[in-house]
């Protein structure tokens, strides 16, 4: 595992940035793997601006994204499809039909885990974008999770629900469950790009890079995958 620590946010985002665009110049109808979250958005914002600045193309890129929350739709602004929209696809030449995500809103979430499972079978990621949430989860695999996993329904943790109520108007306005790529999945993408920051995310950086590779820490499967990038500021990385 490749770790590079950044002194602030800008670097940080450049740093990914770098990483992001080693794939996607190299092929320019590379798969790439999104995430949502508070940490990817200043690679999103840097994807943006090379975009606009540079002229990187996204025209034949296809997405695929990790995870949706159940019961919401697009009219949600919580939902992630509205997040991918609102912080990426609106702002680069890539074209809706080449995206993904998992649907959240649908009779039957199995059939909609098999046939995402599917998808992804057939579109490995040449890239798979991560954040990490505090107790170590990647996409919403929470702690406990098989390392074998597919996609497949989860039931939020208080604590998961807790940090991302900040983005919603109340803690009961967090969906109690959601469909998420399982672990598999993640690791099967070809490179792996971990972006963290922040003291709160320490802990489970450390538990990543340094603890017992365990179905206790999630992410901790990723010293088993042969390329991975962390990309982390300083307070992330201050237990290591
Ligand atoms: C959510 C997402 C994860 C994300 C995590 C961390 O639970 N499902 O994909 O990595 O939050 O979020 P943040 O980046 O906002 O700290």
């Amino acid at each position: 595992m490749k770790v590079i620590v950044t002194k602030n946010a800008k670097e940080l985002a450049n740093e990914a940035l770098k990483v992001m665009l080693e794939v996607v110049k190299s092929n320019p109808s590379a798969i790439i793997g999104l995430a949502t979250g508070s940490s990817p958005i200043g690679l999103y914002k840097s994807m943006i601006a090379d975009h606009l600045e540079n002229g990187t193309s996204y025209a034949d890129i296809k997405t695929v994204n990790l995870d949706e929350y159940v019961g919401i739709d697009e009219s949600n602004d919580q939902s992630y499809i509205y997040f991918m929209k609102d912080n990426l696809f609106n702002h680069i030449n890539i074209n809706l039909d080449n995206t993904n995500l998992p649907c959240g809103k649908v009779d039957d979430m199995q059939a909609e885990c098999d046939s995402y499972t599917s998808l992804l079978n057939s579109m490995p990621q040449d890239i798979q974008l991560l954040g990490i949430g505090a107790n170590g989860h990647i996409g919403f695999n929470e702690p406990g999770t098989a390392f074998d996993s597919t996609t497949h329904i989860v039931e939020l943790e208080e604590g998961t629900r807790l940090d991302n109520a900040r983005f919603f108007a109340s803690l009961d306005d967090v969906p109690k469950y959601a469909i998420t790529m399982g672990i598999a999945n993640i690791t099967n993408a070809k490179k792996v790009l971990v972006v963290a920051n922040g003291a709160n995310k320490a802990k489970a950086v450390y538990e990543m890079v340094k603890g017992e590779v365990s179905e206790s820490c999630p992410a901790s499967v990723l010293r088993d995958h042969k390329d991975v990038v962390l990309v982390i500021d300083e307070d992330a990385a201050s237990m290591l």
